[in-house]
């Protein structure tokens, strides 16, 4: 692994040094970086001057952004039931998630949202960051300007869930992160170097080189996995910082540190929103901004230290005198008066139509006494902006990508290999092919052309075996790896194509190795047409239908991005093509003939087959010696030999089809929103993968016992 060779040895001394120096950052008199100096003073001066040129790249990306949301409403529809076979589905009905929000955040200001659970704060940050499927009503303006990828670039973006990949260390996750997202200005080391800051920034050191883990096995802890979630987004210098609920699940300390760290982030002229339960008082205090909502409705939007003023002058007060504010607003957006919470215990839960009646004044309160206020504000804002110089004009130049496509590629297939280097060569798949490559080389040992019939089902058998168990593999790559791509997708992280491209190369050595192995054991063991030229045709055209499966798992997986459906259709679409390949059905019906023409399995067994017999071979077909020509065996007549070309062109098509297929169905996913489908948490995909070995197997078993019946039947 380079970058932890390079984490651990000279760069960890020159991250040190370069941690003192950037605190003040000296002024480097032209042109003294080309000398070639000796004494301890030039190194300290061409340090320095490599320090100033590092700060200024990172600098170079913070663009103050003045974040301005107004009348923000959002609304979902809802269908109380889907409907089945006897009843008919119900009319939608609509839900207001969020209702009139509106405020302003400057650069140098942290706001917090609070609220009850569900009353919309995760759903106010998400359209905030402009990652809301749907309609949002209102407007959010980034410096006056609607979203733009430069904007995206610019933002960083903390899920409330951590999307993370499990397999790979804290120190591997920053690292990735960094190499995708820092401007190609700095080098391979620099952002290495960067990476390992934040990892000591956030007190990530003892667990740099733990695995992040995942549901099925454990890793690092939920507050250090949150951590690495607000290290990834904080490592690119983001202008505007948006987090959901970054200390929850963490102990004071620990919350009082991240919490100073956005602190210290927006006082370096950033603007940081974040959402926060139960926040403790001296957390409060580092907030400049609130936003507190009820039900989707704002109660109160404005300064922090005032909110204790505005409550009071519409008749609110804490119930005791050392109350945490925060306390005291959750009760407010529950309906709950902090007075009556002290005078009665008993009646603290009051009936829900006292709770519903102070909602109602909260809210009616904050349209008629704030709401004119913050108007004023947003417009003052917009004035701002309007004002030459106060804010930096979008740079049209600006590359719309930080990193070279090539790069991009590189990184992204490293840390695919990575993350999926336990998954691909474990134990139990390799043991799976190699006991069933030499069950296979027994059942078939030493067969020769005079059991013409033994030798057919087996060439049968390489093109369902390996045309089902890459097609189970890849369908649920992408359906897996969707809430990670979105997440990198929409911070602008890599273009789509190189993480399809490094996608597909990172399977090929899993996907290639194990074919080989298995064609090599068992074409041996079971005396196939002892070749070399024969073998190595052979073993192509099982590599190739195994790469036309999985592509055709991949175009599956990417369509319908569901875990559920894609590997109900999948089995369908293996037994369909099971069964019109040609082996079990010789004389079909013309209507339906035509579904071979689609089964890849069906080409891959027939150019099997014809790669194995020339035309004028002959077998003994009876008694006394009797000899039959191959080519009129019934099942060979049937497929006829003389077409290899037709059959490696269909291949091709194929392979290339089906790829093609599911990068258009990711890119047109990825621009218009993702399937709406309920089967892809983490969890389902755990199951998922169990599954789909044992989907593999089972179909396999039941392919090779229908295949025993037919034969016997003959
Ligand atoms: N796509 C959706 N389908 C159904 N309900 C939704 C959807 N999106 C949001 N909601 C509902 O909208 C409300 C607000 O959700 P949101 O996640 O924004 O709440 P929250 O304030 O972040 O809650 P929490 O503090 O528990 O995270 C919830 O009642 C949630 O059930
Ligand atoms: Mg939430």
């Amino acid at each position: 692994m380079p970058f932890e060779q390079d984490i651990n040895g000279v760069a960890a001394n020159a991250l040190v040094r370069n941690r003192t120096h950037n605190i003040s950052l000296p002024v480097e008199p032209p042109g003294s970086t080309g000398n070639v100096s000796s004494s301890p003073v030039d190194q300290i001066q061409e340090q320095n001057h490599a320090n100033t040129v590092r700060i200024s790249v990172l600098r170079e990306s913070l663009r103050p952004i003045t974040l301005k949301f107004e009348d923000v409403s959002y609304a979902i529809e809802l269908r109380e039931n889907r409907g089945n076979c006897f009843s008919s589905p119900q009319p939608k009905v609509k839900r207001n998630i969020l209702d009139g929000v509106s405020g302003v955040v400057r650069p140098g200001e942290l706001l917090a949202m609070l609220g009850p659970s569900g009353s919309g704060k995760t759903t106010l940050l998400t359209a905030l960051s402009s990652r809301l499927p749907g309609k949002i009503s209102g407007s959010i303006t980034y410096n006056g300007h609607p979203f733009s990828s430069s904007t995206k670039r610019k933002t960083g973006f903390v899920t409330q869930d951590d999307v993370l990949y499990p397999h790979l260390t804290v120190l591997e996750t920053l690292t990735y992160a960094s190499l995708l997202r820092l401007p190609n200005k700095l080098t391979r080391q620099e952002k290495i170097e960067h990476a390992e800051l934040t990892i000591m920034e956030l007190g990530l050191t003892t667990c740099r080189n733990s695995m992040i883990g995942g549901p099925l096995f454990r890793g690092i802890s939920g507050g250090e996995r949150k951590r690495v979630s607000i290290g990834q987004e904080m490592l690119v210098n983001p202008s505007l910082l948006l987090l959901d609920e970054p200390t929850s699940g963490l102990d004071s300390t620990t919350a009082q540190r991240i919490m100073a760290t956005l602190r210290k982030l927006a006082c370096s002229g950033r603007t940081v929103i974040t959402t926060i339960h139960q926040p403790s008082s001296s957390l409060y205090m580092m907030f400049d901004k609130i936003l507190v909502l009820s039900e989707g409705c704002p109660i109160y939007s404005g300064s922090a230290n005032k909110v204790m003023d505005y409550f009071a002058s519409i008749g609110y007060k804490p119930g005791f005198h050392f109350m945490n504010p925060a306390d005291f607003l959750l009760d407010l957006a529950n309906g709950v008066n902090p007075e009556a919470r002290q005078d009665d215990q008993m009646e603290f839960h009051g009936s829900q139509n006292e709770h519903n009646a102070t909602k109602q004044f909260l809210i009616s309160s904050y349209k008629k006494n704030l709401l004119p206020i913050l108007k004023e504000e947003i417009q003052r804002a917009s004035q701002d902006e309007i004002h030459p110089g106060k804010s930096l004009p979008s740079r049209s130049s600006e590359n719309q990508w930080t990193n070279s496509w090539w790069l991009q590629f590189k990184v992204l297939l490293s840390r695919g290999l990575k993350e999926r280097r336990h998954e691909s060569f474990s134990g139990l798949r390799i043991f799976q092919v190699l006991s069933v490559s030499i069950v296979s080389g027994l059942l078939w040992w030493h067969s020769d052309t005079n059991h013409i019939q033994d030798q057919v089902g087996l060439l049968f058998f390489f093109s369902i075996f390996w045309g089902f168990f890459p097609l189970f593999n890849a369908v649920f790559t992408f359906p897996q790896e969707r809430p990670m791509l979105t997440r990198e997708l929409s911070s602008g992280m890599y273009r789509l194509s190189s993480y399809y491209l490094a996608r597909i190369a990172g399977d090929l050595p899993m996907e290639l190795v194990l074919p080989i192995i298995f064609t090599t054991i068992t074409y041996w063991m079971s005396g196939l047409k002892p070749s070399l030229i024969t073998f190595l045709l052979t073993l192509s055209i099982v590599l190739l239908n195994v790469l036309v499966s999985q592509g055709l798992g991949l175009a599956l997986g990417a369509v319908l991005m569901d875990v559920k459906q894609a590997a109900t259709l999948s089995s369908v679409m293996i037994l369909v093509f099971l069964l019109a390949s040609g082996y079990y059905v010789q004389h079909m019906p013309p209507y339906i003939n035509c579904l071979k023409y689609f089964s890849f399995s069906h080409y891959c067994y027939k150019f099997l087959v014809a790669v194995q017999y020339s035309k004028n071979e002959v077998y003994e077909c009876g008694w006394g010696g009797k000899e039959c020509r191959v080519q009129d065996f019934p099942a060979i007549k049937y497929l006829g030999i003389d077409s290899m070309v037709v059959d490696m062109a269909a291949l091709i098509v194929m392979l290339v089809g089906y790829r093609v297929l599911a990068y258009v169905a990711l890119s047109f996913s990825s621009c218009y929103g993702w399937p709406t489908t309920s089967a892809y948490g983490t969890l389902d995909f755990a199951l998922a993968l169990r599954l789909a070995d044992e989907g593999v197997t089972i179909t396999v078993i039941f392919a090779v016992a229908v295949a025993a019946l037919i034969m016997q039947s003959q």
